[in-house]
């Protein structure tokens, strides 16, 4: 039997435009993420978020939910323009009450209650301004994190600054395929910078105002990139610096790494770095998240072949890999999920034991692992999801050989507790344990959640 650490925290994650919905009732303003989807042929069968889960109105049915599944963690969210509805300075209290609300329930039925301050719903005045690309907005982001920070601070456990900042800015500002839109390779990266600074500054504004005892945390989906042979090691190089190394160089090391700069030079000479924003953006973190779906296989493109464009972006469509011109995303063998992602766990552990090796004295948590699937439901009512069960058993066996390894992994959220947004893709893909009714909103659990309820009661995973 696969068993864990006796700490070892079991939770859930969800996303505040993914779930909330009252996209504008009392007093929220608008996010880059209305704007994106209320545009024609952005998001797929022209879905949006403005219903969404409608958690916003069922908060109390979802905190049971939560208590129900026996998870001792929940990560959630915090929507930035439903407490600062314009992003700057005025404050919408029915914003900010709304979360007190979820902060207490969670408490009161024992779930320890990790916040996400910045999950993508940038404040739609501050993408006006110039958005990420635009140093205020790193200043911006402190103000909020303060405000946040001093009305929840004595009770979020964990304070997470940034979800996949790699999202916000590439696919955001490269490629365009996330909100606000925009294929600027120069901004994009003016953007991961101004990330990485509103991380530091988020981080210490935090420390000021919450209660000593917690954590505070960032989440990078890192890439885990394999070369098809040895002689690609230059491209994994590439990938490797712009997707990973481009956080944790300054969030950790507190300097960008030199390739990075080299690779990109064509593209900006990084003078939007100031001095001493890199040892801004290294302000200590307690632990760090990594979300981590599949690895990502990559070689040297001669320039004459056919491109296999396996990243998911189109041939001849912006890229989301600025430096990687001559580096092919090459398709891995299944099985797939309903994103067309591989299942493979062993990357899972291979990325773990090289965050143990890099920074050996800093403790993980997994903020998010998960998969779609199609979800039929069957004659008898309920969703056989055995596709999933076997997704998750396979990635918590990975997370307990790296813990074996020698790996400090604190923790496991499972994405997602429910049926949600996904993004560009709309509701179609579906990741939840629990299935959401699009029609009647109602909650119904998959095997999968019956399944999880089991290993979180257990702190094992069944033989
Ligand atoms: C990462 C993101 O943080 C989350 O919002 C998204 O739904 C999942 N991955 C699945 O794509």
């Amino acid at each position: 039997m696969t068993t864990f650490p006796d700490d070892f925290l079991w939770g859930t994650a969800t996303a505040a435009y993914q779930v909330e919905g009252a996209w504008n009732e009392d007093g929220r303003g608008p996010s880059i993420w209305d704007t994106f989807s209320h545009t024609p042929g952005l998001v797929t069968g022209g879905d949006t978020g403005d219903l969404a889960c409608d958690h916003y109105h069922r908060l109390e049915e979802d905190l049971d939910l939560l208590a129900a599944l026996g998870v001792g963690a929940y990560r959630f969210s915090i929507s930035w323009p439903r407490v600062l509805p314009g992003g700057g300075d005025r404050v919408n209290q029915a914003g900010l009450d709304f979360y007190r609300r979820l902060v207490d329930g969670l408490l009161t039925r024992n779930i320890a209650p990790v916040a996400t301050l910045y999950h993508w719903d940038l404040p739609q005045e501050l993408e006006d301004a110039g958005g990420w690309p635009n140093r205020d907005t790193a200043y911006r982001f402190a103000e909020y994190a303060r405000q946040t920070g001093e009305a929840l601070g004595d009770g979020v456990r964990t304070w997470i600054t940034l979800n996949e900042p790699w999202c916000s800015a590439y696919l955001g500002y490269g490629s365009g395929v996330h909100a606000p839109g925009r294929t600027d390779p120069a901004a994009a990266l003016a953007a991961v910078h101004h990330l990485n600074l509103g991380h530091g500054l988020a981080a210490r504004a935090l420390r000021e105002v919450v209660d000593p005892a917690a954590q505070v945390s960032v989440t990078l989906n890192l890439h885990h990139a394999r070369g098809v042979s040895e002689q690609d090691a230059e491209a994994v190089r590439r990938v490797d610096a712009l997707a990973n190394r481009a956080f944790l160089g300054p969030m950790l090391d507190g300097a960008y790494p030199r390739d990075l700069i080299d690779d990109t030079a064509s593209v900006t000479d990084w003078s939007f770095v100031k001095d001493g924003d890199e040892a801004t953006a290294a302000a200590p973190i307690e632990v760090l998240g990594v979300n981590y779906y599949n690895p990502i296989l990559v070689r040297q493109w001669d320039g004459t072949s056919a491109r296999d464009t396996a990243d998911g972006h189109a041939d001849g469509a912006a890229s989301p890999w600025i430096n990687c011109a001559d580096v092919e995303f090459v398709q891995q063998p299944g099985p797939y999920t309903e994103m067309g992602w591989n299942i493979d766990e062993t990357g899972l552990t291979e990325l773990l034991l090289r965050l143990r090796r890099d920074y050996p004295s800093l403790p993980v948590m997994i903020t998010e692992n998960g998969a779609a699937f199609p979800d039929e439901v069957s004659a008898d009512g309920r969703v056989h999801d055995d596709d999933r069960i076997d997704y998750l058993r396979r990635h918590l066996t990975a997370v307990a050989e790296a813990i074996e390894g020698g790996a400090d992994v604190r923790g496991y959220f499972l994405w997602s507790l429910m049926d949600n947004f996904e993004w560009a893709h709309g509701y179609g893909k579906r990741f939840g344990i629990v299935r959401v009714d699009r029609d009647t909103m109602e909650r119904t659990w998959k095997d999968s959640a019956r399944w999880y309820h089991d290993v979180v009661a257990a702190n094992a995973l069944p033989a």
